[in-house]
């Protein structure tokens, strides 16, 4: 008898499809409804990218792939997630806000279905720290990123600002759990979240990866007292 593994990714996929009906009343409780400015200074960086079409990775509710569109209505924006939860909730938005240049695509960014160096930028927001394999990915992206292109990854990370990390702590580790356990019903995804960022690299460390894997003039930024990093790269 063979056995059958879970394929990886599988628990985080199966997560976001759980929680995508309450994600973004759940992003805007825990955030204090800052997460769209951390997006829009993303989308600047990707708007200063070469002309052609940006792919929004890992785009969930689109809410990156519609402030670079509303930054630059002549891009063509698409966007990519393996939930497809988070995409039909992804597409109700886009249809509500009149939007039909944002084409929401199925797809693994571990295995992106696109020939090399397709797109002028690739964005993502909160994707990295819940890749299985972050070089892997990393290299990915970079294969779908024409030369000269740009890479552009906003995540959450660990902050250092004395004084404030135990505070941030407390907050993401006992009260998010919390909120998450009562709005969206799933204690569970919402403890994931402070985990995943206890796992994830120093933003340091990122700029040594994504230069190992060939971006250059990497930069990073922090915004959010410290909890939020912007990486940008070149291809
Ligand atoms: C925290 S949400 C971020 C959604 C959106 N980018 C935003 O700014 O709100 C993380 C998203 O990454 C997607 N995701 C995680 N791993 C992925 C992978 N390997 N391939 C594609 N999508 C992935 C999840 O399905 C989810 O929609």
């Amino acid at each position: 008898m063979t056995e059958r593994s879970t394929p990886p990714g599988e628990p985080v996929r199966t997560m976001f499809t759980r929680i995508a009906g309450r994600y973004d009343l759940m992003n805007s409780l825990m955030t204090g409804g800052r997460h769209h400015e951390w997006r829009r200074v993303a989308a600047r960086e990707a708007v200063a990218a070469p002309p052609g079409a940006v792919l929004d990775l890992a785009t969930g509710t689109a809410d990156l792939a519609l402030a670079v569109r509303v930054l630059d209505p002549a891009r063509l924006v698409v966007g990519a997630d393996f939930s497809e939860g988070m995409l039909a909730e992804g597409r109700k938005k886009l249809a509500s806000a009149g939007e039909r240049r944002v084409p929401l695509v199925a797809a693994d960014a571990q295995r992106l279905p696109f020939p090399d160096r397709t797109f002028a930028c690739v964005t993502s927001a909160f994707l990295l720290r819940n890749l299985e394999d972050l070089r892997g990915g990393l290299i990915e992206t970079r294969r779908v990123t024409r030369p000269g292109g740009r890479i552009v990854a906003l995540d959450i990370v660990a902050p250092t600002v004395p004084g404030w990390a135990p505070v941030f702590n407390f907050y993401f580790h006992r009260v998010v759990p919390a909120i998450g356990a009562i709005v969206a019903g799933d204690r569970s995804a919402y403890t994931y979240l402070p985990q995943s960022v206890e796992r994830f690299v120093a933003p340091q460390a990122l700029v040594r990866l994504m230069t190992e894997v060939g971006f250059r003039e990497v930069r990073y930024r922090r915004l959010g007292l410290g909890t939020i990093a912007i990486h940008v790269g070149v291809a």
